[in-house]
């Protein structure tokens, strides 16, 4: 019998090495993932399942698959629903503060796995180490403000104008909040898109379904299966925390639903317009995050060494692929040729290594899908095409990445700089990639022009050290933005603040501030502590007494 187990487990690890790299192996062990090469289920409503087709997990920068995963049908989506909604019910019963103590929980076992899911980011996502780590880092420090405003989410009370009565503003929980989200930040932005979502939905009261994008299952698997013990162990069904792997068709039956109260979306504009309609026709609640093309403006009283680090890394990072990421650079006339002269070196030289994003020197990753690759190149060939000018010497696909022989799999392209005419219409458009459009300007008021131009909305940055300036920016005649940096990059927003964007990026805030507001349902309630039983604005019906 011994001797037999032993046989399977040589067995086992045989065929465990000859199905994933040691890379792989190590990053998806060290999450409690399955690396024995078997299908994952990629449904929980409080137990494991999933029957419809299988979802192919592969690494960008590899091209090895990670894993297949088992989706959930649609059938099996509107039972996960069903049982979302029961949950949500054990979920508003309990005291806020107690959902607080639960989601400070939570933040204990991501902060305990910081490095590990960090890593998994790398690997099925494909930005480097430290930014998949800085990603989970986002998650815990949602939990930390969720936590607190468990305890501080206030309603109000307020004057009314009939003797002896009050007026209350109060907050109650929505019930089922669904959350889609994107390939970028598939940890965060559940626990960002998610973690944002989820973390600040269950402190206020709320279930949550969450599908990830069809691409990053293995984050969602690792970290519902990281959390929703908590939830168990609380004594909270695991519903309160679903998930459904699927494609469009279970998107689609998740905006259709009737019982997911509020509808969190992250992804493009077109898709966002279509799930924006979908849930108004059913008048519910959405959530919107999708394109930015954010433009970053360096003016002539600008600290330039400063400028040039944060345009770097807003340009440049996570391969171009945040929603965040710098897309537009307005240099003022008198230093644009001085700061081109310091940035473009950087993008032709080995300061920005490429390889590995698990290696921690690499500081270029590769884009996340084929897809993305073949927009970047759609988009450089067009504005070529049109009489554009690319200014970096390296640009399109990279196709030896030095010291990473896997790499010759992967999905990697040069980070590049270009110049283009101003009636260039990829001006008006996010493509998702390391591409950066740059153009001069004469005045401040030309610039916000320019940066507010856009259908988009999400963010900027003026780099200034004229206090004038600083107001012009951020009044009404500045920019038309969620986010209005002044000296900070585009990217890379704390969630301390509400984040979000105006116009086409769909007007949605998550994270800090007053965000919560939207995972709530709100009602006044005018109370009478009077005998009497006066009407409002006077009104006199003849039998009251006022
Ligand atoms: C996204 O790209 O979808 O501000 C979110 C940032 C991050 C969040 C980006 N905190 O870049």
């Amino acid at each position: 019998m011994i001797a037999r187990a032993a046989r399977l487990s040589v067995a086992r690890r045989h065929l465990s090495a000859r199905y994933l790299s040691t890379r792989a192996e190590r990053v998806l062990a060290a999450v409690n993932l399955p690396t024995d090469g078997g299908e994952i289920a990629g449904v929980y409503d409080g137990s494991w399942k999933g029957s419809g087709p299988a979802q192919v997990s592969k690494c960008p920068a590899t091209g090895e698959v990670l894993a297949h995963v088992r989706t959930g049908t649609v059938k099996e989506t509107e039972e996960t629903i069903r049982k979302t909604k029961e949950a949500g019910k054990a979920i508003r019963a309990m005291p806020a503060p107690k959902r607080g103590e639960v989601i400070r929980q939570m933040r204990e076992a991501l902060a305990s796995k910081v490095g590990e899911l960090g890593d998994l980011v790398s690997l099925e996502m494909g930005k480097i180490k430290s930014e998949g780590k800085g990603e989970v880092q986002e998650a815990v420090d949602i939990c930390d403000y969720a936590t607190g405003l468990s305890r501080s989410m206030a309603g109000r009370v307020l004057p009314s104008e009939r003797p002896n009565h009050v007026i209350y503003e109060i907050p109650n929980p929505l019930g089922v909040v669904g959350i889609l989200t994107a390939f970028n930040f598939p940890v965060a932005v559940h626990v960002r898109d998610f973690a944002t979502n989820m973390a600040i939905a269950m402190a206020a009261g709320n279930a949550c379904l969450w599908k990830p994008a069809p691409s990053t299952p293995l984050c969602a698997i690792a970290v519902t299966k990281l959390l929703t013990p908590i939830l168990e162990k609380n004594g909270l069904p695991g519903a309160a925390m679903s998930l459904v792997c699927g494609d469009v068709d279970v998107g689609k039956s998740i905006v259709a639903s009737r019982d997911v109260d509020l509808l969190s979306f992250t992804g493009s504009e077109k898709v966002g317009q279509i799930v924006a309609v979908e849930v108004q026709k059913r008048s519910g609640k959405v959530l919107l995050e999708l394109g930015g093309n954010n433009a970053a403006i360096v003016d002539k009283d600008a600290d330039l060494d400063l400028a040039l680090q944060a345009v770097l890394f807003a340009a440049v990072g996570t391969a171009g692929q945040r929603c965040t990421t710098t897309r537009r650079l307005f240099l003022h006339k008198s230093i644009a040729s001085k700061f081109l002269s310091r940035l473009l070196p950087l993008y032709d030289s080995d300061k920005l290594p490429v390889g590995d994003p698990l290696n921690p020197k690499t500081l270029i990753g590769p884009m996340h899908s084929q897809g993305g690759v073949t927009s970047y190149m759609k988009t450089l060939e067009g504005i070529k095409s049109r009489g554009g000018q690319v200014l970096t010497k390296r640009s399109g696909p990279i196709d030896n990445v030095t010291g990473f022989k896997e790499g010759s799999g992967g999905n990697w392209v040069w980070p590049t700089v270009v110049r283009l005419k101003a009636d260039d219409p990829s001006w008006k458009e996010e493509t998702f990639a390391p591409i950066l459009q740059v153009a001069e300007f004469d005045t401040l008021e030309e610039a916000i022009e320019l940066n507010n131009s856009v259908p988009q909305g999400l963010s900027s940055s003026l780099f200034t050290n004229s206090i004038r300036s600083m107001g012009q920016w951020l009044g009404p005649e500045g920019s038309d933005c969620g986010i209005t940096n002044i000296n900070v990059g585009t990217s890379g927003a704390e969630i301390g603040a509400a984040f979000g964007g105006n116009k086409s990026t769909g007007w949605g805030r998550e994270s800090g501030g007053d965000a919560w507001h939207q995972y709530v349902r709100w009602s006044a309630a005018t109370v009478n502590y009077s005998d009497k039983m006066p009407l409002a604005q006077g009104v006199d019906f003849g039998f009251g007494s006022s």
